[in-house]
């Protein structure tokens, strides 16, 4: 058995935000976090496509190393895939103070099996957005439509409004940014690493500086990055140790 990795960033001068990186499954992780005290839940989780993928037969040879389906964490039979997101609900809503927040990327063909998910363990459905990406892998563009879009859904608890900092302004339900640059990837690939830009939108619309934001599903840590940049405390969740180690090393280049 690998040994878990944990990493603390304490509180070195008063209001200086604290990190806390941990390996190992989030459900059994998510546990140790108190009862009602996290502000923000944003996370990206398996979207249950890699046996699909799988079973299409996709011409995906060449680019398997860099591909969520071959990377291993997104294999389960749609069952077992069900019970883990029931747990993760389930335990969310435990740590979640009243009026908070839970925003989770998804694909757009599960997006009603997330919501009834979420309804059974108590979250106010709110909206379910889009992610375009502007600059999309042209796969076989002369065969199909090139897929460029991926779903994201906002819970409230307790509640049914949040923190929710729009400053007066429209917000869509439309997010546009284009895939994640190489430069924020320097410190190692993760196949589904989402742009920065993206999630320091979410993270600022969704909580205040200060707040508890987790992410069990942290993958590289993007969550991690703008937390820090934005003030926010952050516990970062992921089974993979070597996403962790980039989690790490991505958070503390941020000043
Ligand atoms: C879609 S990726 C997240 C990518 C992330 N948003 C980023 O920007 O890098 C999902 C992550 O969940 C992790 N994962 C899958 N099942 C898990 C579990 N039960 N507990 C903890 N992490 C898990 C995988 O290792 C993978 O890194």
């Amino acid at each position: 058995m690998t040994k878990q990795i944990s990493y603390t960033y304490p509180n070195k001068l008063k209001n200086q935000c604290s990190y806390s990186l941990i390996s190992g499954d989030c459900i059994k992780n998510l546990k140790n976090i108190d009862n009602k005290s996290v502000h923000l839940i944003l996370t990206d989780p398996p979207y249950n496509l890699g046996q699909f993928m799988h079973n299409r037969n996709t011409n995906l040879k060449k680019m398997r190393e860099n591909q969520f389906a071959y990377a291993g964490w997104d294999n389960l039979p749609y069952n077992e895939w069900v019970k883990d997101m029931d747990m993760f609900f389930e335990e969310s809503s435990r740590i979640l103070i009243k009026g908070g927040s839970l925003l989770i990327f998804m694909s757009i063909i599960k997006v009603e099996s997330i919501i009834a998910l979420a309804e059974k363990n108590g979250f106010y459905y709110k909206t379910t957005g889009i992610w375009h990406k502007t600059n999309p892998m042209p796969r076989n563009m002369n065969l199909h439509f090139v897929n460029s879009t991926e779903a994201w859904i906002y819970f409230t608890i307790g509640t049914n409004t949040g923190t929710f900092n729009n400053d007066g302004k429209l917000i869509h339900d439309f997010f546009e940014t284009s895939l994640t640059t190489q430069s924020e990837k320097r410190h190692g690939k993760h196949p589904t690493q989402k742009p920065i830009k993206l999630i320091d939108k979410l993270v600022g619309l969704l909580s205040n500086e200060n707040d508890i934001v987790v992410d069990p599903f942290m993958g590289s840590g993007t969550t991690g990055v703008s937390c820090k940049k934005l003030k926010r405390k952050f516990i970062g969740i992921d089974q993979n140790k070597e996403y962790v180690e980039m989690a790490k090393k991505r958070i503390d280049e941020i000043i």
